[in-house]
């Protein structure tokens, strides 16, 4: 059980069950609570995290868990899987069917092993370190666009932008440079989309590592590039993502530089 594939029998069980959960209860009369003015949970949030959690805990009781709604603080660990169990909960509030479950799982601080799914087109992305990164079972590559006009990208705006502003800017630049921006509402998607070549390149301003664990891993082993806004290695502790092809990247960088958002890292 203690190698990447025990990791990852219990990981894709626990991300598959909350996903059956998430559709079980789409448009029920599930509670919903504000975290912020436009920051929703709902209790199905709050139900995909405690399946998924104690379905790793009853395999690797001594793993860390950092979670987005109830084990936000945690600490890292030796070994820490990483959850967002709806990344698109605005879409899940309003019965829009974008919306997935993401699990990472980092060993010694290195992202090894993750897994988004996508319980509406049944999609299963998964990566290990290495070893590639797939969709239900399929190979995936970056796409080869090399041509920032004719690129589709992708991006999503922090809670806070009603007082922030933050990436309305960078926003405007690209809709006037690239082919078309989409923001469909979940970035754990949005990666997966840069991994499988639907998307050319993504960019946000404001992520947490429960969004990216999963998603950078499979950027990264479908031939992707994945950093901060100066270029630098991404990380999932940096809200500043650009994740893209990496014929675009350097393009994106530019793009981003010119722009009036913080962009701290
Ligand atoms: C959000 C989604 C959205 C992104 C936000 C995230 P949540 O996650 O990934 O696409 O734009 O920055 O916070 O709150 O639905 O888990
Ligand atoms: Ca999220
Ligand atoms: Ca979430």
């Amino acid at each position: 059980m203690n190698s990447i594939e025990g990791f990852a029998q219990v990981g894709t069980d626990a991300a598959l069950s909350a996903g059956k959960l998430l559709m079980d209860r789409l448009r029920t009369d599930f509670r919903i609570s504000h975290k912020g003015a436009t920051n929703l949970v709902t209790e199905v949030d709050v139900a995909s995290e405690r399946l998924i959690v104690s379905r790793i805990l009853e395999s690797f009781p001594n793993h860390v868990i950092l979670a987005e709604e109830n084990y936000s603080a945690a600490k890292r660990g030796e070994y820490t899987w990483i959850i967002d169990p709806i990344d698109g909960t605005t879409n899940y509030a309003h019965g829009y069917p974008v919306f997935a479950v993401s699990i990472g799982l980092e060993i010694r601080g290195e992202l090894e092993w993750g897994i988004v799914y996508d319980p509406n087109l049944k999609e299963i992305f998964t990566a290990s370190r290495g070893g590639g990164a797939f969709c239900n079972g399929t190979q995936l590559r970056v796409s080869r666009t090399d041509d920032l006009g004719l690129s589709l990208l992708a991006t999503g705006f922090p809670y806070d932008i009603r007082t922030s502003m933050a990436n309305l800017d960078h926003f405007v630049s690209f809709m006037l440079r690239s082919q078309a921006v989409r923001r469909a509402g979940s970035a754990a998607i949005d990666l997966c989309y840069v991994a499988a070549g639907r998307f050319d390149g993504f960019w946000e301003v404001e992520l947490h590592p429960w969004d990216c664990a999963a998603g950078f891993l499979i950027v990264r082993e479908a031939g992707g590039r994945v950093t901060d806004f100066s270029g630098a290695p991404g990380s999932i502790y940096c809200p500043y993502v650009v994740a893209s092809n990496g014929l675009i990247h350097d393009k994106i960088l530019e793009v981003l530089r010119e722009g009036s958002s913080p962009a701290k890292h």
